[in-house]
């Protein structure tokens, strides 16, 4: 059996997506709250007041017209404001994890909770002491918690009046909530990540085009590089508040093929994995920018506000772990793409050697092992698979009960590949589900795209009851985790 003991199995969710509770406990809006509910066909929107006082939306990554601010209104639905309500239901929720089994449970610390603004020189001591009770509820069935410092929510404030990350100051506000978390939590977690899939700044870029392409890879660019100094002066503080702190990257997972065998498409290939992959692990793990970095930017023209100090804390804070999400590959071509697909983030050419989920996601557990087996030979420290899973649609029968075969042979087929990369060397030391009970999608604003091995009843519009079920794959999950990965 190739899973080490001690293996960390459990499964993942994000304060936005399952928390709830937007306006409740002192806590302050962040851009998901004023983000309404779309569909795979209907992007999600962002809301807000024009200068002129009329009602408006946006796609999100625009930027607010000047004059405007965003708003709550009340004639769209906001799924993150309740999400599924983990808010009054987390107690439930780890018990029903620990009936799993689960070693380890990931969530995130929502910014705007602990600082409603993020300006706040203390933090909210109601989300302090929330999050305290949550980590207990852990400790009570002995589960690790993995604490994401910031998935995708700045505070709302920070981004409408300060510049967001594209204000060196964020790093410090980031630095303080993060450093907030540490001295609070210590002893209750030990496993931290300073940023959910912090290459998706990039990958968006992907989408990008036009005549303001360059300045929006001049922004990504920038925005990322304070998140790094930012990530390494929190690895720095992590370890001197507790040496026994582990605090890991998180990156966006792709696995990138050529999708022919012409050297063109090879090379693009590659350099699709400087871009989208390297770029941030690089920082991150090894301390410094590749040597493709400075072509990257060249190519849009970049010039980034970037210090000796800050190249001197990137060296000094690397982080202990490599973990990230993976869902899907993807092939890149310089050749005319005669079927597009759109992923998680990516878009390309079909591929016909594999199946697609109902969202049009790669299913590709092969490519786990290679991202396993290359980005381990690339950095050569612990590594985590914190996000995986299959978003279908599940059926509730008459009895009440959920057969979910579909979700079963996804993790079946992924977790297999897990094994395979271990055997081939891999430190690979947990694994983490992706939302392992369903919560709000985080691309569509779906409820009916679920990820749980944990039913909730609440739909798109926001009606439900929030009760829990489990479903097929609950007992399975649960015998995966009691035979340490041996039955599967
Ligand atoms: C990852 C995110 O990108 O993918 C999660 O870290 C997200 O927050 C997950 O939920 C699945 O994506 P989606 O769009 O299906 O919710």
């Amino acid at each position: 059996m190739a899973f080490p003991n001690g293996f960390l199995w459990g499964g993942a969710v994000a304060a936005n997506q399952w928390e709830g509770g937007w306006n409740l406990g002192g806590r302050g809006p962040a851009m998901t709250d004023v983000t309404t509910g779309g569909t795979v066909t209907e992007h999600r929107k962002v809301t807000y007041i024009d200068k002129d006082g009329n009602h408006c939306t946006m796609l999100q990554h625009e930027k607010l017209p000047e004059g405007a601010h965003y708003a709550v209104l009340d004639e769209y639905h906001y799924p993150n404001h309740e999400a599924v309500d983990g808010y009054h239901h987390y107690k439930e929720d780890i018990a029903l994890f620990a009936e799993m089994g689960f070693k380890q449970f990931r969530m995130s610390i929502s910014w705007s909770r602990l600082y409603p603004t993020g300006l706040e020189k203390e933090p909210n001591r109601e989300g302090v002491e929330l999050y305290r009770s949550v980590f207990e509820e852990c400790r009570k069935y002995d589960i690790e918690p993995l604490v994401t410092i910031w998935h995708f929510d700045t505070p709302l404030y920070l981004e409408e009046h300060c510049g967001g990350w594209l204000n060196r100051e964020t790093i410090d506000l980031y630095v303080r909530f993060a450093t907030t978390c540490f001295t609070e939590y210590k002893g209750l977690v030990h496993h931290w990540l300073t940023f959910n899939e912090i290459n998706n700044t990039i990958m968006f870029l992907d989408f990008a085009g036009g005549e303001h392409a360059d300045q929006e890879y001049q922004d990504a660019y920038q925005h990322l590089h304070y998140q790094f100094v930012a990530s390494a002066k929190a690895v720095m503080i992590g370890h001197a508040i507790d040496p026994d702190n582990m605090i890991g990257c998180m990156i966006c997972g792709i696995t990138n093929y050529p999708a022919t065998c012409d050297p063109k498409d090879i090379l693009a290939c590659q350099h699709q994995w400087e871009k989208n992959i390297y770029y941030c692990g690089d920082v991150q793990v090894l301390g410094a920018y590749g040597s493709y970095a400075t072509r990257l930017w060249k190519e849009h023209n970049v010039s980034l506000d970037i210090t000796d100090e800050d190249l001197e804390l990137l060296s000094a804070g690397t982080v202990d772990m490599y973990t990230f999400s993976y869902y899907m590959s993807s092939l890149v071509t310089t050749h005319k793409v005669t079927d597009q697909v759109a992923g998680n983030f990516s878009k390309g050419q079909k591929n016909e050697y594999l199946e697609y989920s109902d969202w049009g996601w790669a299913v590709d557990p092969d490519g786990l092992q290679y991202y396993l087996e290359m980005m381990y030979q690339r950095y050569n420290v612990p590594m985590m698979v914190v996000e995986n899973g299959l978003g279908a649609y599940d059926k509730v029968e008459d009895d009440g009960s959920i057969h979910d075969p579909y979700r079963i042979d996804y993790f079946r087929k992924h977790i297999k590949a897990m094994e395979k990369a271990i055997e081939n060397g891999v430190d690979v030391i947990g694994y983490t589900t992706w939302g392992c009970i369903d919560v709000v999608s985080a691309g569509t604003g779906e409820m009916r795209k679920r990820y749980g091995f944990i039913y909730v009843d609440m739909d798109d519009e926001g009606k439900g009851t929030m009760k829990r079920s489990r479903k097929d794959s609950f007992y399975w999950y649960k015998k995966v985790i009691a035979s340490n990965g041996a039955d599967l």
